[in-house]
């Protein structure tokens, strides 16, 4: 027996945040380093292009600097399999097969395309790319045999439709190639979602609301020392409120076990009056330092040489391509269109 099969991915649509390293990315290094899985981990750029295609420059730099994201966090080539979805084109056919399987109502059902439709304004013009990304999503999972696919909540209805697809499939054609996946999603759902600067539930570059990864120490500074507290916090003697205080809330996801209880007199103290948000933020901004300062400069020794990152790139996707070949391979023969291997 192999080891279990992990594979995840992200669509590039702009550098990584801190919300997408606390909720899942971190959890990915440490996935990789058990040494317990064969992992793969990929760029979704043609998912991402579903409903970026008049303005694919996004994308395409975006590959780069979340390639560098993932180096820089600690990803591993030597450890992990980290390619370029746009340079399989068995995934691409493996969509047209399923695609057969699935029904446009259902696709209209699933709750994520849903939500996203809403959200992206498309009225009666969805492309169709966009309506059948979950169908090329299981032909992601499924081209890797993946046993494990670790992802935000929100992908919990990308995981069901892809074991309603692999049913399918195995079902009508009889065969057992497809491999049906499990989600690994978060257990700290503070972590899963981590809400912007500003409070918003959603961190986003369009809100304008996060702190990357590549932020610089000033950018940094200047970002925590703007965060949203408690707007009647107004002097330092003032009782003041911890919920739905970002700094706070920041302080809950990024505190060490070692600072636990150095938050927890923070908290008491706050809610009391007599601390001021300026100590607060010096010391959720000493925090997170600590924890991106690694990371920052990393990623800007990496960045010194791009022509390597996209050569990791391209050598990861050769790999990841060799396997997807055999998956479609397999399900050819299992619906009888090998025709040329039988003579
Ligand atoms: N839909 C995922 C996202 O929006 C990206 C993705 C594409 C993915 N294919 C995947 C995640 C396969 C896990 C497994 O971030």
């Amino acid at each position: 027996m192999g080891k279990p099969i992990i594979l995840t991915g992200d669509r590039p649509t702009g550098k990584l945040h801190v919300g997408h390293y606390v909720g899942s990315v971190k959890n990915r290094v440490l996935l990789q380093n058990e040494n317990k899985y064969d992992m793969f981990i990929f760029l979704a750029d043609q998912q991402a292009l579903t409903d970026n295609a008049k303005n694919p420059e996004k994308i395409i730099e975006s590959v780069g600097e979340v390639a560098l994201d993932y180096l820089a966090v600690g990803l591993d080539p030597k450890k992990a399999t980290i390619f370029l979805q746009s340079q399989i084109p068995e995934l691409a056919e493996l969509t047209v097969y399923y695609m057969n399987l699935v029904s446009v109502a259902r696709l209209q059902r699933n709750p994520t395309v849903k939500t996203e439709i809403a959200q992206k304004g498309f009225g009666e013009s969805i492309p169709t790319g966009f309506l059948v990304y979950p169908i090329s999503q299981a032909a992601d999972i499924t081209a890797f045999k993946a046993n494990l696919v670790p992802a935000g909540s929100d992908q919990k209805p990308m995981i069901e439709q892809t074991r309603e697809i692999v049913r399918s499939f195995n079902h009508t054609y009889k065969t057992d190639v497809l491999v049906e996946p499990e989600g690994l999603f978060p257990e700290n759902e503070a972590a899963g979602r981590l809400p912007g600067l500003d409070g918003n539930a959603k961190m986003s570059k369009s809100l304008n609301n996060g702190i990357y990864l590549a932020d610089d120490p000033d950018t940094l500074k200047k970002k925590i020392m703007s965060m949203y507290t408690d707007p009647n916090h107004i002097r330092v003697e003032d009782p003041g409120q911890i919920e739905g205080n970002m700094v706070f809330h920041y302080l809950d996801v990024f505190g060490k076990k070692e600072d636990k209880a150095e938050i927890e007199r923070m908290k008491e103290q706050y809610q009391k009056g007599g601390l001021g948000d300026v100590k607060t933020k010096r010391f959720l901004l000493d925090i997170m330092e600590r924890e991106l300062a690694p990371i920052r400069n990393r990623r800007l020794e990496f960045a010194k040489d791009m022509g390597e990152v996209y050569r990791m790139l391209e050598k990861g996707s050769e790999k990841a391509r060799e396997k997807a070949a055999q998956t479609l391979s397999e399900v050819k023969s299992a619906m009888g269109i090998n025709y040329f291997n039988k003579l």
